[in-house]
């Protein structure tokens, strides 16, 4: 079998307070497969967003290893580790994070200012994105005048528009009302469906039932694979 397009294996990540340490993650071996949904649930605390971090790049593991697509992730020097997050990785977060004094194409245009596109093409990129995402009349907008699905919506663009291999969604619809939820989940599993390897963390079960084709449970640190079917 060819190998997975992401490998960890016994990956750690201890963060030490003083006398004590807490074990985000403590010996994760995870394989994705290029094009893969996969579905990341656990109880607050139990390293969902730690784990996503360090696969991002955004954090330096305690020990183990992660390989994208044949690379060690952990050997990229600093420079390496921001292409690879600036080219080849999206990242959408539960709080949106997105830049208040700038309009919502701003938004979408800036993720392109650190990935090397040429800046003509910037703008235009941009925009064909929002508007694949609906947000055609929304692209002057500044976040506080957006619905919290429609900012949810900005980050997306803002993560998709890279084209990147993987995006990495920390709680995507964590601040959305149900219906919002279910469309932000359809969203990427229509991007997933054209190829974008997807990973989703989520508090919610069945979210990522309905949208993931692959769920695996974190559990202080640890990943187990769950069945699809398993009781919540
Ligand atoms: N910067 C930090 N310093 C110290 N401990 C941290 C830090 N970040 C996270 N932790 C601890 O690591 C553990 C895992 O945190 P993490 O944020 O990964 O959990 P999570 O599964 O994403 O939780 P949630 O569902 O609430 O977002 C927690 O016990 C947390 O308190
Ligand atoms: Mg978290």
């Amino acid at each position: 079998m060819a190998e997975p397009w992401l490998q960890a294996r016994s990956l750690r990540r201890v963060y030490r307070r003083g006398p004590s340490e807490v074990r985000a993650v403590d010996g994760v071996d995870l394989d994705v497969a290029r094009g893969e949904f996969l579905a990341i649930v656990g109880a607050s605390g139990s390293g969902k967003s730690t784990l996503l971090n360090l696969l991002a790049g955004l954090d330096s593991p305690t020990g183990g290893s992660i390989r994208v697509a044949g690379q060690e992730l952990t050997a990229l020097d600093r420079r390496a580790r921001a292409s690879y997050r600036a080219r080849r990785v999206g990242m959408v977060f539960q709080t949106f994070n997105l830049l208040v004094h700038h309009t919502a194409l701003e938004n979408v245009e800036l993720a392109l200012a650190f990935n090397g596109a040429p800046r003509r093409d910037r703008r235009a990129r941009a925009r064909a994105i929002l508007a694949r995402l609906g947000l055609v009349d929304r692209l002057d907008h500044w976040p506080g005048g957006l619905s919290g699905g429609e900012q949810q919506r900005v980050a997306i663009a803002r993560a998709l528009v890279k084209e990147p291999e993987v995006l990495f969604a920390d709680e995507p619809t964590g601040n959305l009302d149900e219906d919002n939820s279910l469309q932000i989940a359809a969203l990427l599993g229509e991007f997933n469906a054209r190829g974008l390897t997807v990973l989703m963390v989520t508090h919610d079960l069945a979210l990522a039932r309905g949208s993931a084709r692959r769920l695996v449970r974190m559990h202080y640190g640890r990943l187990a694979e769950a069945p699809a079917w398993e009781a919540p």
